[in-house]
């Protein structure tokens, strides 16, 4: 059970988390429904998600699960019918994934992102909020990170990401629709996967020591992140969610923790948990990757009252003992 992050019933409350297979969004619906929300809707495609994720809630009669693709808008706007408030979390991930593939993720991040907006306007839903990213900041070299200092984008990836801020601008004055935009700083913990070419690093570490393989690490592994727990980023969907100050709307966040470890303080954190002795190897440098990343939070902290409960090596422990029991 995550802490409390609300104080108002949700138990006639009606939400729509996309990408909720996903990491992240799963995590958010767990807290959902173990806080008896009215309705939790889940439109995921499972491109990258997993319906094991959401396995033990699908039984549940708050819980409505749908198989469709954001890049349909009918089916938006059907998902969006009935609901209070979006959750907005699906999109395809990774900075070399859409290096690799630019098209397939301006489609689902970009066209697919104002497909659910539009929807979520057609249906008069009450908050919309969604998942931006650090990548935003691009090429800006000022630490911390603070949200109305960015560069130029670095990716397509990147680019997709402004663009959901630059649309969630526009539909807010426009339409007068309530938007908040989250961006997360390095999100891990269970629920994560360490499949596929384009996972994260924490997970991709944590298999490998594991199943004591060496890892690799991009470059020399001293370019530093401010990796945040999951569980932070559901505190700051909930508290979005449910902002009272009117000043707290229709503005975006940085979602963090404020601290900042390097990629080899990590891996040396892990097979410490693991007990591993195993050496990562290193490689080159990817292609449209930041070095350094550290968030300034303190908007959040003020206007949402977002204060994150967990930092990184108490998150690696639980992120840990959750690989090592579905490893199991
Ligand atoms: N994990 C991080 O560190 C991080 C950092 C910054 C931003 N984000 C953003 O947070 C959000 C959630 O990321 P995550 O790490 O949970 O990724 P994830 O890949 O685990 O989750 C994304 C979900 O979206 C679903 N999806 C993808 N394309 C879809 C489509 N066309 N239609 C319907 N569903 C689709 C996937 O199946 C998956 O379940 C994303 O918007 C991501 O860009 C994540």
């Amino acid at each position: 059970m995550q802490h409390d992050f609300h104080n108002v019933d949700i138990s006639k409350t009606r939400f729509l988390i996309t990408g909720g297979a996903g990491f992240i969004g799963s995590n958010l619906v767990a807290y959902l429904v173990e806080h008896k929300a009215g309705h939790v809707r889940i439109l995921d495609n499972l491109l990258t998600g997993n319906l094991e994720n959401i396995q033990p809630f699908l039984s549940a009669a708050n819980v409505e699960f749908i198989k469709e693709d954001i890049r349909d808008y009918s089916a938006c706007l059907k998902a969006c019918e009935g609901i209070d408030y979006v959750s907005h979390q699906a999109a395809l991930g990774s900075v070399p994934r859409s290096v690799k593939d630019p098209i397939a993720t301006h489609s689902i991040n970009a066209t697919g992102f104002l497909n659910v907006l539009a929807a979520a306007k057609e249906q008069k839903v009450k908050r919309f909020v969604y998942a931006s990213s650090s990548s935003v900041y691009g090429d800006h070299p000022v630490l911390p990170k603070r949200e109305q200092e960015t560069g130029n984008p670095l990716s397509p990836y990147a680019v997709s990401k402004k663009t959901n801020e630059l649309y969630a601008a526009v539909f807010a004055k426009t339409y007068g629709m309530e938007i908040i935009g989250l961006r997360y700083f390095n999100v891990f913990g269970p629920n994560q996967s360490p499949e596929g070419a384009y996972a994260a690093v924490i997970p991709l570490f944590m298999h490998a020591a594991l199943s004591k393989n060496a890892p690799f690490i991009d470059g020399d592994g001293e370019q530093t992140r401010d990796f945040t727990f999951v569980e932070n980023a559901v505190q700051a969907n909930i508290r979005a969610f449910f902002a009272t100050n009117p000043d707290a709307t229709n503005q975006i966040y940085n979602v963090a923790v404020g601290e900042r470890l390097s990629i080899n303080e990590i891996y040396s954190m892990i097979t410490g948990l693991a007990g591993s002795d195993v050496k990562a190897i290193h490689r080159e440098s990817r292609a449209g990757d930041i070095r350094d990343s550290l968030a300034d939070i303190s908007k959040a902290e003020k206007l949402l009252g977002y204060t994150p409960t967990v930092k990184a090596l108490e998150g690696l422990r639980r992120t840990f003992e959750w690989f090592t029991q579905s490893a199991r």
